[in-house]
């Protein structure tokens, strides 16, 4: 059984369907990684997992369990945690704040938000700092730490490396990869410098249109001639 199984989920906004039945899988431990040009549905698929935007057909289960009809914060308490793409930390909130509403539910807020500052110590340093003044990829790490606080079995990270410098995504793709180290599996949507994060990923899932239109190992994305031309969207 894998830990999470996506199954011929649908799903849209109101009318506008968006994903036209999607089967995806992640075992124990793995971290897969999400490709697909801008539109193709990445985002949605993370919303549908996640319960915020509702499937309307398919089934998705976690640790066997169907998770496909519960609210977002019950999926949070099952194991999942969901890092958005946009409006992911509080910016008017400094870092501590950031990690006192994140740990609001927690039964240990105080033990696991130094555990987040051991993991990023950049965010000690800048505690008392708002998180609106941090920079991309320190923003990112709080967007993270945040989401570690419900100590998740399944992390799920929407494009963390978006208008990131190469210099920036490494750092983040160090922490993530040391966070899958410790035994949390994990999601990446990448939208940029695929090649940074496929490198760490096992097996990555290609969409467009609302489709899964290509999976494999990420070491046969990698070594197509055709990777970048595909990666842009421009053939598929
Ligand atoms: N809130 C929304 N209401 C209606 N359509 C939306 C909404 N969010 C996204 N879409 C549409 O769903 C499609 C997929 O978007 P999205 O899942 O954000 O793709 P990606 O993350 O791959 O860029 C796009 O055509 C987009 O316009
Ligand atoms: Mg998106």
């Amino acid at each position: 059984m894998s830990l999470l199984e996506v199954k011929g989920v649908k799903s849209g906004y109101g009318k506008v369907s968006v994903l036209f039945g999607i089967d995806l899988y992640v075992e124990k431990g793995e971290m897969i990684s999400i490709l697909g040009s801008n539109g193709a549905g990445k985002t949605t698929l993370m919303r549908t997992i996640s319960g915020v935007t509702p499937a309307a057909e398919g089934e998705i289960r976690f640790n066997g369990d169907s998770i496909r009809n519960l609210r977002p914060d019950q999926i949070t308490e099952k194991g999942i945690n969901y890092v958005p793409q946009e409006k992911n930390v509080f910016p008017d909130l400094t870092v501590q704040e950031n990690l006192d509403m994140g740990a609001f539910l927690v039964d240990d807020p105080k033990d696991r938000i130094d555990k987040v500052y051991e993991q990023f110590p950049i965010l000690k340093e800048r505690s008392k700092q708002y998180a609106g003044t941090l920079s991309g990829g320190e923003r990112q790490m709080l967007a993270v730490g945040c989401a570690l606080l419900t100590n998740p079995e399944l992390l799920i990270l929407d494009e963390p490396s978006g208008g990131l410098s190469p210099q920036a995504t490494q750092a983040l793709v160090d922490k993530i990869v040391s966070i899958n180290e410790g035994g949390t599996s994990i999601i990446w949507v990448v939208e940029e410098n695929p090649r940074q994060v496929l490198q760490h990923t096992k097996r990555v899932y290609m969409m467009a249109n609302g489709q899964i239109v290509k999976t494999g190992y990420a070491q046969e994305f990698l070594d197509d001639p055709d990777f970048d031309r595909l990666f842009l969207g421009q053939s598929v």
